[in-house]
């Protein structure tokens, strides 16, 4: 099988270093966010294949992508679902517009990119998809509600798809990381939390991206959770 993986959110956080190390690991990386001149910057910066512009939330704007990398580098037989956003808030609080765009693109945008790459998965017998959830969608946490009911969603639809895809030889996972330093966490005091993450710290990119490849490269693995945390004992 050939290695062409789609990173969706790899211009940027988890999703590029996702993208480093699968170029480092001889994958075609083609990197995809909504921000085009970001995602070319990282895909030159790291040695990626090839850089789009796309907005998971939007099944068009996903078909459209498939099919510019069938075009211009091949099948797409591995894909991470990185692309996410939070609108931190208690639920009474949170304006519906926030809340639709939270289940857009973090829970509907990896159903539209998986369904997309699937096609070609299932025609090649061969095929494995990481989608990144959170700690936070398992364990709960104050003014997350809605994001967390993205992420364990998420799950649901990760665990389900790996038992319809698994005789075609496609495995589906998760990777759900706790507090990663991001542009996503660079509001929170590291300080006000390090005392429950038994390692003492935050999360880098690089401690995800080496889970994602991992579950991207391990055969027998499928419908898989596997959580990158530092131990987190959340209760906020
Ligand atoms: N950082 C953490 O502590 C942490 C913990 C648990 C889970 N996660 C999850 O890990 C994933 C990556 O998070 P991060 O911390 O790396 O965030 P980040 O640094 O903010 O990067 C988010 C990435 O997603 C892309 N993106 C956002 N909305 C998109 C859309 N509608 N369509 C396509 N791409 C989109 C962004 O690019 P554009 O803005 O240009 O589109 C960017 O590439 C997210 O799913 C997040 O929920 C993060």
């Amino acid at each position: 099988m050939s290695k062409i993986c789609a990173v969706f959110g790899g211009s940027r956080g988890i999703g590029k270093a996702v993208a480093k190390l699968l170029v480092q690991r001889d994958y075609k990386v083609v990197v995809i966010s909504r921000n085009l001149d970001v995602a070319k910057a990282t895909t030159e910066e790291i040695g990626g294949h090839l850089a789009l512009g796309c907005d998971v939330s939007k099944e068009q704007d996903v078909h459209r992508t498939f099919q510019e990398i069938v075009k211009n580098v091949g099948n797409v037989n591995y894909l991470v679902n990185a692309a996410g956003i939070n609108r931190d808030a208690l639920l009474f609080r949170t304006k519906t517009e926030d809340i639709l765009s939270q289940i857009s693109i973090n829970l509907i945008g990896p159903m539209y990119t998986c369904k997309a790459a699937l096609r070609g998965m299932v025609q090649q017998h061969g095929g494995a998809i990481v989608n990144i959830g959170s700690i936070v969608g398992h364990k709960g946490n104050a003014g997350q509600s809605v994001y967390s009911a993205s992420k364990e969603g998420l799950v649901g639809f990760s665990k389900s798809l790996a038992k319809e895809v698994a005789r075609k030889n496609v495995r589906v996972n998760v990777v759900a990381p706790g507090f990663i330093h991001t542009d996503m966490t660079s509001s929170i005091e590291e300080t006000s939390l390090d005392q429950t993450i038994p390692l003492r710290r935050f999360g880098e990119v690089e401690d995800v991206a080496q889970a994602v490849s991992f579950l991207l490269c391990s055969p027998y693995i499928t419908g898989h959770v596997l959580v990158v945390d530092g131990g987190l004992q959340l209760q906020i």
